[in-house]
C-alpha cells in the first residue's frame, strides 16, 4: 500500500520546526473513578509523538474518547486521565488544551493534547468546515489511529484531505505492513481462525476469507453452526440454524478452491454453562440432545495445531472455546501455543483474542497484535478502510 510515512518525512528533515497534528486512538477503558484500566493504546501512541518531538516539531495530539454528544462537553468525556498517563510515559508535562479548533499555541519541541475531538460539532459527519479548520492548525497531518481507521470523521478523514501534507504515523504504518503481509502477499499456506458466538456477526469475514485463505478454522458458536452444516448434531449448543445455508456456501466455496474448513472431530461438552460444570470429551458424532459444546476436543485441537505449525501465515480472530472457564480452555490454549511455536507470520486482533494472548503469555510470539477492534474486523471483511483510501490518494496526487 503506497502511503506517505511520517518516518520518511522525519528522515528527510522535513518535520523540524513544523506544526505536526497527530490523530491517535487514545480511546481507552476507564473505571468509574476515571482510572485507565487498560493503557495499550496510550503506550502505542508514544513512538509517533516521540518521533515528532525528536524531529523538533511543534506537536499537537488528539483522539476521541467514547461517543460523546457533539457540542456538549461533560467531565467524563475529558482526555485528562490520558494526558496524565501520556505525561508519565513521555516523562514530560502534557498540557491538555480545550476549545482548540480555532488555534493552538504550541512551540517546537513541545507537545499538547487536544481535548476529545468528538466533542467538536461536525466531527462524526466529517464536516468540511471543521476539517478545514483542523487542517489549518498544522503543516503535517499524521494519521496514527488504526483503531479509528474505519471511520471517516473530520479528524481522521477530512483533515487528511485538506492538510498541506497527510501521512501515516508509525503505528498506522506498522498495521498496514502487517495486514499487507498477512492478507495481500501471504506466505502460504494461509490459515485463518475465525471464532466467536455468532456466524451472523462474522458472516462477511467468513465469506471474504473463504476467497483467500487455505484453511478457515472456525470456533465457538460459529463452529457449531458449521457442524450443523456438515450434518452433525450439536444438542442444545449455541448456533444459528437459519445460517446453515450460508455456512454450507462457505464450505463449498473453500472446497472449490481446493481449500478447507476443518470440522471438529471431537468436542468438549457440558450439561450446563458454568465454570465448574463437568466437562466430557466426546466424538463429534456422539453429541447428545442435552449437551452444550463448549470447546473443541483434544484430537481436533492437535490436528489444528499441526496445521498451524505448518502454516506460512496465520490470521487469528476469536477464541475457539469458552476459555474463561478452565475446563473448556484447552482448545484455545492449544491453538495459542501452536501459533506461538509456529514459524508462520501471525497477526491477531479483537478483544477476546487479546485476552487469550495475555492469558497464555504469548504476546512476544505473535508476529503482530493489532490495536484495532472494529477496524481489524473490517480489514478481515476485505473492506478498504477510509484512512488507507485517503492516505493512498494523497500519496498518489503528491507523486503525480
Ligand atoms: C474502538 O474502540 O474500536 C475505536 O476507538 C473506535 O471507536 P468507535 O467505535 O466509537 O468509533
Amino acid at each position: 500500500m503506497n502511503v506517505l510515512r511520517f518516518s520518511e518525512l522525519v528522515a528527510q528533515g522535513k518535520a523540524a520546526g513544523q506544526r505536526v497534528f497527530i490523530r491517535a486512538d487514545l480511546n481507552v477503558p476507564q473505571d468509574d473513578a476515571g482510572n485507565i484500566t487498560e493503557d495499550t493504546r496510550v503506550r502505542a501512541s508514544v513512538p509517533c509523538i516521540e518521533m515528532a518531538l525528536k524531529a523538533g516539531a511543534a506537536v499537537m495530539v488528539t483522539s476521541h474518547l467514547g461517543r460523546p454528544t457533539e457540542g456538549e462537553f461533560k467531565p467524563e468525556d475529558s482526555l485528562a486521565p490520558v494526558a496524565r498517563r501520556l505525561g508519565e510515559l513521555l516523562g514530560r508535562d502534557v498540557p491538555l488544551v480545550a476549545n482548540w479548533v480555532d488555534g493552538v499555541d504550541v512551540k517546537p519541541g513541545s507537545v499538547v493534547l487536544l481535548e476529545n475531538c468528538r466533542v467538536n460539532k461536525g466531527e462524526k459527519k466529517n464536516s468540511e468546515d471543521l476539517a478545514k479548520k483542523m487542517a489549518a492548525l498544522c503543516d503535517i497531518f499524521v494519521h496514527d489511529a488504526f483503531g479509528t481507521a474505519h471511520r471517516a470523521e473530520a479528524s481522521t478523514y477530512g483533515i487528511a484531505q485538506f492538510a498541506k501534507v497527510a501521512c501515516a504515523g508509525p503505528l498506522l504504518a506498522a498495521e498496514i505492513d502487517a495486514i499487507s503481509k498477512a492478507l495481500a502477499n501471504p506466505k502460504r499456506p494461509l490459515a485463518a481462525i475465525v471464532a466467536g458466538s455468532k456466524v451472523s456477526t462474522k458472516l462477511t469475514i467468513l465469506q471474504s476469507l473463504a476467497r483467500n485463505v487455505d484453511q478457515l478454522i472456525v470456533g465457538g458458536g460459529i463452529a457449531n453452526t458449521f457442524m450443523l452444516a456438515a450434518g452433525l448434531k450439536i444438542g442444545k449448543s449455541l448456533a444459528e440454524p437459519d445460517l446453515v445455508g450460508e455456512a454450507k456456501a462457505v464450505i463449498e466455496a473453500m472446497k472449490a478452491r481446493g481449500a478447507a474448513v476443518p470440522i471438529p472431530v471431537d468436542v468438549v461438552v457440558a450439561k450446563e454453562f458454568k465454570p465448574d460444570a463437568a466437562a466430557t470429551v466426546k466424538a463429534a458424532t456422539d453429541v447428545a440432545d442435552d449437551d452444550l459444546i463448549l470447546d473443541i476436543g483434544p484430537k481436533t485441537s492437535a490436528a489444528l495445531a499441526g496445521q498451524l505449525k505448518a502454516a506460512g501465515t496465520i490470521v487469528w480472530n476469536g477464541p475457539v472455546g469458552v476459555f474463561e472457564f478452565d475446563a473448556f480452555a484447552h482448545g484455545t490454549e492449544t491453538i495459542a501455543r501452536a501459533i506461538a511455536e509456529s514459524s508462520a507470520f501471525s497477526i491477531a486482533g479483537g478483544g477476546d483474542t487479546l485476552a487469550a494472548i495475555a492469558k497464555y503469555g504469548i504476546e512476544k510470539d505473535v508476529g503482530y497484535i493489532s490495536t484495532g477492534g472494529g477496524a481489524f474486523l473490517e480489514v478481515l471483511e476485505g473492506k478498504t478502510l477510509p484512512a488507507f483510501e485517503i492516505l493512498q490518494r494523497r500519496a498518489a496526487s503528491s507523486a503525480a
